[in-house]
């Protein structure tokens, strides 16, 4: 069994970024992401912290915004809109679930697209959670064309996006939801499995075999700690290769948001302001081993 491991991958990709930070603070652009965080919640906390420790060690300054109760869509997209103006802001995230009345797309297209480094639009970056699955995979030599992919969960952080640039990469794809019947069957006929559900223990032994690649980005939360979706334990010795959570997809996850940075730092940094209009060509020529993947 290999073990797909996210900290080395995440560690390859964060010596280069330190490098590429480093030139771009001579040249007195200080690669800066906004995180804004609705409410307040423990494993939101814990996520903006895991960011903020890695950002700091490679020289990317992480300024976080807490927007309390009452909450509004109005009150987010205000934050919003004066970030997309300030000069020292190159990435904006905001942490989700947002509270319930809260409106998640109009936040999300409130973003100016040069500064959305969580890549939620599609648009100029590629979202980081589906770029450190593939990243992950590509690091492992293994190929997604022509591979039967099963992902579970259809969520915006994962499913979705990651269904569409496995397409693009020629993979077969199918997607399972919470209302699908034959889980266990989809599973077992799949070459690699990626599971995104937020349901500890989703996949299970008895439904994996000797071939199996299985990539586990669930992430849910109890007592304060994460999880993942698949049972690691009982799972790992019966498959071709395993992510685990922690230490899986989770580290390059966050690696994959800070290369964003860097990228929109050296694109758009240097020059006054972009309006939401003009949509110049990103430069992704970036981080060690995945310097020719631009998002497609
Ligand atoms: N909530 C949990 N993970 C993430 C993430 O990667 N990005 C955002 N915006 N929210 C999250």
């Amino acid at each position: 069994m290999i073990l797909l491991d996210g900290k080395l991958v995440a560690s390859e990709m964060l010596t280069t970024l330190k490098r590429e930070v480093a030139v771009l603070h001579e040249q007195k652009i200080e690669p800066t992401l906004h995180v804004v965080v609705v409410g307040s919640n423990r494993v939101v906390d814990l996520y903006v912290k895991q960011k903020s420790k890695t950002a700091k060690k490679i020289g990317i300054k992480i300024i976080t915004h807490k927007v309390t109760a009452p909450f509004s869509t109005q009150k987010v997209v205000q934050v919003i809109t004066r970030l997309n103006a300030q000069k020292n802001c190159h990435g904006i995230i905001v942490q989700l679930p947002l509270p319930e009345k809260v409106n998640t797309d109009k936040v999300i297209w409130a973003i100016a697209p040069h500064k959305d480094v969580d890549g939620f639009q599609m648009r100029l970056f590629r979202p980081p959670t589906p770029s450190a699955i593939l990243d992950l995979l590509t690091f492992y030599h293994i190929p997604v064309m022509r591979k039967k992919v099963t992902i579970i969960g259809n969520g915006r952080l994962v499913g979705k996006p990651l269904s569409v640039l496995m397409q693009k990469r020629g993979a077969h794809v199918s997607v399972c939801t919470h209302t699908t019947r034959d889980i266990a069957s989809r599973v077992r006929n799949a070459d690699i499995i990626v599971s995104a559900a937020g349901v500890p223990g989703c996949v299970a032994k008895n439904m994996v075999h000797e071939h199996h690649v299985i990539v586990d980005a669930g992430t849910s939360s109890e007592g304060g700690t994460i999880h993942g979706d698949v049972a690691f334990a009982d799972v790992a010795p019966l498959v071709s290769a395993i992510s685990s959570t922690p230490g899986g997809v989770g580290p390059v996850t966050v690696a994959e948001l800070l290369k964003n940075v860097v990228i929109a730092a050296r694109t758009y940094g240097i020059k006054e302001s972009y309006t939401h209009t003009k949509s110049p060509k990103t430069d992704h020529s970036t981080a060690g081993p995945f310097v020719k993947r631009i998002h497609t």
